[in-house]
Parts: C-alpha cells; sequence; structure tokens
C-alpha cells in the first residue's frame, strides 16, 4: 500500500473513532435533573402523533460496553495489522498463519506417510491403513468428480471397474494422477454428415453385440475403417496410449443411449483430468495410486 492510502485510513480511523466518542460524550445525561411531580421520567416534549419521548439517561452497562469495544479497537490497532502499513506489534500475517499450519500438517502426516516409503504400490494396495488414508484423500480430492465410490457418473471414469481409458498398471495410474489426462475425441459431423454419424452408430452396436440395421452398419464398417481406426483399433478395443476408449465393451464414458453416442461423434469429447503434481505431495499420491488400484481389484 502507498504511503498515501496507508495515511488516509489511518486518518479514517482515528476520526471515525475519535468522532464516536465525541458524540456519545456529548450527549450523555448522568442524572435526571428534575423528576416530576408524578415519579415518571422528565419528557423531552417531543411528541410524534401523541407518543411523547422520554428524556432518559443511557444505561450505565451500554454506555461502558461502548468504551468497552474503543479501548478493544485501540488494543487491536496495536497488536495486529489494521492501521494502515502499521504491521502490529505482534507480526501476525494471515499467510504466516496458513504456512505455519500448513508445515505442522505436513510434519504430523509425513512422520505416518514415512512409515509407508519403500513399499511398492501392489503392497500399499493390500495394506489396511494405507488404504484408510488412501478413502480419505480419494473422499477430500477426487470423489467430486469420481464419485465417493469412485464410481465416475457422466464424463468422469469409473476407477473401481478393470476398464481402463489410460491404463490400470500402477505407473499408469500414478501418470493420470500427477500429471492429468486430456481426452481428444474431435467432431465428425463436418466430415462424414448426418448420415455418416447414423451409419458409424449402428456399426458400433452391430460389434457390440446389440441390435442393429444391417444395411446402415455395413456402410458404417467403410465409415469406420477410414476414420476412427486410427485411434479406436481396428478390432475397435482402444488405444490406452491416447486414452481412446474400448467402443464394443458396452462401457461408455458418455451414455449408452443411441443419442448420446451420436452426440459423441458429431461433436467430439474432450474430457479433462486436473494434474495434481503441484496439489499434492508424492508421498500423498502414492497412497491415491494404491488406493484407486485396489477399488479395481475387490
Ligand atoms: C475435475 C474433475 C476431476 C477431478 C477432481 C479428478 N479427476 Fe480423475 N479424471 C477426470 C476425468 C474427466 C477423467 C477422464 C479424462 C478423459 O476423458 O480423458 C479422469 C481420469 C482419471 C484417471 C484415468 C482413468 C482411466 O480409465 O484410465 C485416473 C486414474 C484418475 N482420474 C484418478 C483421479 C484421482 C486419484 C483424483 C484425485 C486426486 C482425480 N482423478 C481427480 C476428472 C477428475
Ligand atoms: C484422434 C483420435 C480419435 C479419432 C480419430 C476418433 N476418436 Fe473417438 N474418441 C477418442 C478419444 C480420445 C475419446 C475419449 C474422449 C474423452 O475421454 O473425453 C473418444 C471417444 C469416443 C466416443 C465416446 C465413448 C464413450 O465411452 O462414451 C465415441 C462414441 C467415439 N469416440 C466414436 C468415434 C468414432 C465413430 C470415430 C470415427 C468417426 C472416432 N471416434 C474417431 C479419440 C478418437
Amino acid at each position: 500500500m502507498s504511503t498515501f492510502w496507508s495515511a488516509w485510513i489511518i486518518v479514517i480511523f482515528v476520526v471515525t473513532v475519535a468522532g464516536v466518542c465525541w458524540v456519545l460524550v456529548a450527549n450523555r445525561k448522568v442524572i435526571v435533573k428534575e423528576k416530576p411531580k408524578d415519579g415518571e421520567a422528565p419528557k423531552t416534549g417531543h411528541v410524534y402523533d401523541g407518543i411523547e419521548e422520554y428524556d432518559n439517561p443511557l444505561p450505565g452497562w451500554w454506555f461502558n460496553m461502548f468504551v468497552g469495544t474503543v479501548v478493544f479497537a485501540g488494543i487491536y490497532v496495536v497488536l495486529y495489522p489494521g492501521l494502515g502499513n502499521f504491521p502490529g506489534v505482534l507480526g501476525w500475517t494471515s499467510t504466516g498463519q496458513w504456512q505455519e499450519q500448513v508445515t505442522k500438517a505436513d510434519e504430523r502426516f509425513e512422520a505416518v506417510y514415512s512409515t509407508f516409503e519403500g513399499q511398492s504400490i501392489e503392497e500399499l494396495a493390500l495394506n489396511p491403513q494405507a488404504f484408510k488414508i488412501g478413502r480419505r484423500l480419494f473422499g477430500n480430492n477426487c470423489a467430486v468428480c469420481h464419485g465417493s465410490d469412485g464410481g465416475g457418473g457422466y464424463g468422469f471414469p469409473n476407477l473401481s471397474d478393470d476398464d481402463w481409458l489410460y491404463g490400470g498398471t500402477p505407473e499408469a495410474i500414478e501418470a493420470s494422477i500427477i500429471h492429468g489426462r486430456r481426452g481428444a475425441m474431435p467432431g465428425w459431423l463436418a466430415v462424414i454428415g448426418e448420415g455418416g454419424v447414423n451409419q458409424v452408430t449402428e456399426y458400433l452396436f452391430q460389434i457390440g453385440g446389440h441390435e442393429h440395421d444391417q444395411a446402415l452398419a455395413e456402410a458404417g464398417g467403410k465409415v469406420y475403417a477410414t476414420f476412427c481406426v486410427a485411434c479406436h483399433g481396428a478390432d475397435a478395443s482402444g488405444n490406452q496410449a491416447m486414452g481412446a476408449p474400448n467402443l464394443k465393451d458396452d462401457v461408455w464414458l458418455y451414455g449408452r443411449s443411441p443419442e448420446l453416442i451420436k452426440t459423441s461423434i458429431r461433436s467430439g469429447r474432450q474430457g479433462l483430468m486436473p494434474a495434481q503434481k503441484e496439489m499434492l505431495l508424492e508421498s500423498k499420491i502414492r497412497l491415491l495410486t494404491s488406493y484407486v488400484y485396489s477399488l479395481s481389484r475387490q
């Protein structure tokens, strides 16, 4: 903050506090001077719609509480930051407090995590304590997208089955978590037209063993061989190197209805798994990897 704005805030603070103190003291009445005969408090003489205003002093507890808040404000701005650039004599900062808590938590958890060091992902997956911590980490960091049981949802892959976009080995799972993933399915409507979309969808139903239109499926096979094999493979079993899903196993990331499948083909799909390496310690990522690995093995 520049010196001007710092001084601006200090002046506003001092003038406001002094101002309200003055208003309070200047208007304070300690005793009611003359008690009228009927024993009631005196009146100011103000009348509104027949309602008269009493001329009572402020209650003592209220006045003292007000003085208390002024004293509190004075002590507070001396101890803590608040008066412009003055940092306060205690030297407290919110980032300093946060950093202290993070360091403390990391130290505490590292002590626990270090007992898992040297264990392979496969070993960790069998360790009940590692599983418990992994489940908690998953609940905090991954469940928003993948579901609390890892079961996934529309556009978010199921991590508890044995069907993988990018591979289910410990290395592949760890890579998915550390670096994130970006699915890149181009849209095909402009290339193959609505007719081509219908044909290739019938072809997918044919190879998946579902009801289909024979003539359309046959034409769709040609479309598939021209435009889709490069990524989804000649037998449509997918390609984990680029996250192209298996298209005949009846596991659908974006829904199994004909309309949803056609939407995938028409407009393409770009699923995004955010990289975690900036956000989570390596030791946490290892526990998450072992947790996800064990989910698909239960
Ligand atoms: C913002 C939503 C989001 C969050 C949070 C998220 N993911 Fe993902 N994740 C995705 C999406 C979307 C994909 C699929 C990417 C694609 O379509 O190519 C994915 C893919 C994956 C994969 C690859 C699955 C496969 O079949 O190969 C793994 C493993 C994974 N996530 C684990 C995790 C873990 C562990 C966490 C918590 C640290 C996490 N994800 C947090 C959205 C998310
Ligand atoms: C450049 C590689 C590439 C090509 C070519 C390609 N795809 Fe894909 N496709 C992908 C990827 C990657 C995904 C997964 C997208 C994601 O994870 O968000 C996908 C997803 C899909 C899906 C959704 C699957 C699901 O589980 O919901 C369908 C359907 C599909 N592709 C059909 C086709 C058809 C039909 C063609 C040919 C006309 C084709 N793709 C061509 C890469 C490709």
